[in-house]
């Protein structure tokens, strides 16, 4: 088999292309590096001791994608590029609905042109929103609050119509908690650009001494610490999802929904004192107000993806700790 990963270099995408290429598959990746580095590809190849056919070209660019289509043999696609800061897709909306939505059509424009039919789609738990139950499950309502969460929640419509209008496609729609980890190697692992937006790559900036203190978002919800709770999934077992996705989508089920998240919530509280068992050190940290737009509590209820896929989050929130911070430790300036 020959997968085609859009935005490859990336954070989930580079490890996925770790375990395709240990499946044995043939990786072909695309991405423009606007939030990753080419290296990340090179570490890929050195973990796994195979090729990937790399391109560094941005998926709006229609000639420059059908040509790989020409080139390449492509059985499925993973669709990973996409931009994805909440905060910024507030303030650059446009540049988030044109690269994430119009990027999307251009891909599933040249797939149909050359009759591949085939795509795991990256979305997020962000389109539950403000979850009206927990643990959520994939028929909950649906109800994305910013630019970002919303682009996701259309290529979703935008995927369910194009199914229903002609049944050829296969569809996996991957919906994930809170990726967090790294490869065990230390290899690779997330590289924000700029200060962190999320929690655990700001706590191994602390702990690395890039960052004086973690600001902690609230300690008044209603949970049990008053911190907020969400469903951490080690970015290894996320990958190990794609593989699964694949298999199901190669049988021809249509569109398929799944929340990819172990189903165990962790307070940011636990996540620091976690993190500092793994590290060592202690975190210094301040409660500063709660970020709009953050919900007190977040947590899959994974067991749809455990019994149409076969998958389950096996690593916990220790090895989470654990590989982040051996990443962070051998690479405290990323890629860089
Ligand atoms: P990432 O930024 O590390 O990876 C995305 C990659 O896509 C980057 O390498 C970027 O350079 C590339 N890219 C962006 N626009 C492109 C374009 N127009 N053409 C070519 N390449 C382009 O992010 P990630 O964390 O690996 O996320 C991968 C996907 O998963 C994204 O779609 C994201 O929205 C989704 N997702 C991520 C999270 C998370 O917390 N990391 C959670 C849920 C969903
Ligand atoms: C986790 C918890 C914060 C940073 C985001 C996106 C979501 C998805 C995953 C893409 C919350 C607290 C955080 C900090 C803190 N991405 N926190 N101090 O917000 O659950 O989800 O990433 O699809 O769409 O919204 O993740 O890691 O930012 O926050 O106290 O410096 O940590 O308030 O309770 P979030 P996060």
């Amino acid at each position: 088999m020959k997968i085609l990963v859009t935005g490859g270099a990336g954070y989930i995408g580079s490890h996925t292309c770790v375990a395709l290429l240990e499946h044995g598959w043939d990786v072909v990746a695309v991405d423009n590096l606007l939030n990753s580095s080419r290296e990340s590809i090179k570490r890929v190849e050195r973990i796994t001791g195979g090729r990937i056919h790399f391109y560094q070209i941005d998926i709006l660019n229609k000639p420059a994608l059908a040509n790989i289509f020409r080139q390449h043999k492509i059985d499925a696609v993973i669709h990973f590029a996409g931009l994805k800061a909440v905060g910024e897709s507030v303030e650059i909306p446009f540049q988030y609905y044109h690269n994430n939505i119009t990027g999307t059509l251009i891909l599933l424009d040249v797939m149909k042109e050359n009759n591949v039919r085939h795509l795991v789609f990256s979305s997020s738990a962000t389109v539950y929103g403000d979850p009206d139950r927990l643990p959520i499950q994939e028929d909950s309502r649906l109800c994305a609050t910013n630019p970002y969460g919303r682009t996701k929640l259309f290529i979703e419509e935008i995927l369910k119509d194009i199914h229903s209008s002609d049944n050829s496609w296969n569809f996996a729609l991957l919906r994930y908690f809170n990726p967090v980890g790294a490869h065990e190697t230390g290899q690779i692992g997330e590289d924000p650009l700029g200060p962190p937006n999320n929690l655990l790559p700001y706590i191994a900036q602390v702990a690395v001494g890039r960052m004086p203190h973690l600001n902690i978002f609230g300690n008044d919800y209603d949970t049990p610490d008053g911190t907020g709770i969400r469903d951490y999934i080690h970015v290894v077992d996320l990958a190990d999802g794609h593989l699964k996705a694949l298999s199901k989508i190669f049988t021809n089920p249509g569109i398929a929904v799944y929340n990819l998240g172990s189903g165990r919530g962790h307070s940011v509280m636990e996540m620091l004192h976690a993190f500092e068992k793994a590290c060592e050190k202690k975190i210094p940290f301040k409660i500063a107000p709660r970020r709009p737009g953050d919900v007190a509590s977040c947590y899959a209820d994974p067991s749809k993806a455990e019994k149409e896929l076969g998958w389950k989050a096996l690593k916990s929130i220790d090895d989470m700790c654990k590989d982040t911070w051996n990443w962070q430790r051998i690479n405290p300036n990323g890629y860089k």
